[in-house]
C-alpha cells in the first residue's frame, strides 16, 4: 500500500522505501527527537550516508543491521554524491542523516540540485532544529506577548559570509528573541554587534551539544558571553539564545485567556 509519505509498506505493514534519496533531518542529537517518519525510514533504508560530525552514533540504533553505514565527514560532496547516485540507480534506499532540520545550514541546496540533473528522485523530512531544543531545555517561550514576537535565526559570517543586508548588528536592532548558529568561533564580533542594540544584561543561554550526552547549558548576561565561551573551551556546536525573554516577569499569552474568543471556544 502506497502513503503520501513516499513509502510503502506491505501487507505485514514492514516499510518497503523507494529507490530514492531520503534527505532526513536528525535533530539535535537525542536519539528520542527523531520524528517517527525519520525513524521508520531509518529502519528500512539499505543505505545510509550520515555526518558523523554532528550526528550522534546513537541514532544509527535503528538502522538495519545489514545496512551499509557510510560516515561522510571526511567525504566532500563530489565524493558524497556518486556514492547516492550509484547506490540508488541500482534499486536501493539511500538515507542521507543531517542534524536538526535539513532546512537549515545543512548545504542540501546543492545535493538537491545535483539529485535533479542526475534524475535520481528525493524527498526531505523534516527534523527538529537545535533552536528549538534550546527554548525546551530552558522552558522559554521566544514568542513572549508584549515582550518578543519575533524569531530571528542567524548566523555571524565564517567561511560562510552572512549578505551585508543581514548583517548582524541590524537583525539586533529589532530585540528580538535571536538564536545564533555556528558563531563560537567569532563570538567576540558577535558579541559586539548584539551589543549595539541589546541591553548588556540581556540574558543569552550558551547551548552546547544539546541532546548528547555532554550537553552544557549556561545562561550569562550578554556582556559576558564571549568571555564564557573562551572559558569553556566552546567552538563548535553551540547555539546562543539571546532574548529578553528569558528575564523573569513574562506576561500570559492571549490565546488560553478566557477573555480571548477565537473560532474552536466562541463566546457565550
Ligand atoms: C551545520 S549547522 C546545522 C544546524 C542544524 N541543521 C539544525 O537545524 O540545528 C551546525 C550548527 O547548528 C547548531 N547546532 C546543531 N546541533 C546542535 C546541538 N546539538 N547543540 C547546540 N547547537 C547545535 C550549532 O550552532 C552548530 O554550530
Amino acid at each position: 500500500m502506497r502513503n503520501n509519505s513516499g513509502y510503502f509498506s506491505n501487507q505485514n505493514n514492514l516499510l518497503l522505501l523507494n529507490p530514492c534519496v531520503y534527505i532526513v533531518g536528525a535533530g539535535p542529537g537525542d536519539p528520542e527527537l527523531l520524528t517517527i517518519k525519520a525513524q521508520k525510514i531509518l529502519m528500512a533504508a539499505d543505505v545510509i550516508l550520515f555526518a558523523d560530525s554532528l550526528v550522534p552514533q546513537q541514532i544509527l540504533q535503528f538502522c538495519r543491521q545489514d545496512a551499509e553505514i557510510i560516515p561522510t565527514a571526511n567525504k566532500t560532496l563530489e565524493e558524497i554524491l556518486p556514492l547516492m547516485i550509484e547506490r540508488v540507480r541500482s534499486h536501493q534506499s539511500v538515507v542521507r542523516l543531517h542534524s536538526g532540520d535539513p532546512s537549515l545550514y545543512s548545504a542540501i541546496q546543492e545535493q538537491m540540485q545535483l539529485l535533479a540533473e542526475a534524475e535520481i528522485p528525493f524527498e526531505v523530512v523534516p527534523g527538529i532544529s537545535a533552536f528549538q531544543v534550546a527554548a525546551a531545555k530552558l522552558k522559554v517561550e521566544l514568542t513572549v506577548p508584549g515582550l518578543v514576537q519575533t524569531i530571528i535565526l542567524t548566523r555571524i559570517s565564517g567561511r560562510t559570509e552572512v549578505p551585508t543586508k543581514e548583517e548582524l548588528s541590524s537583525l539586533a536592532a529589532h530585540q528580538a528573541s535571536l538564536c545564533l548558529y555556528l558563531s563560537a568561533r567569532h563570538i567576540e564580533a558577535a558579541q559586539a554587534k548584539l551589543l549595539e542594540h541589546y541591553p548588556p544584561d540581556t540574558p543569552v543561554a550558551i547551548c552546547y551539544r544539546l541532546g548528547w550526552p555532554d550537553e552544557k547549558i549556561l545562561v550569562v548576561s550578554l556582556d559576558k558571553l564571549a568571555d564564557y565561551t573562551h572559558q569553556e573551551n566552546l567552538t563548535r556546536t553551540t547555539l546562543y539564545v539571546i532574548t529578553p525573554a528569558l528575564k523573569q516577569g513574562i506576561g500570559r499569552s492571549r490565546l488560553y485567556h478566557p477573555e480571548h474568543t477565537h473560532l474552536f471556544r466562541p463566546q457565550e
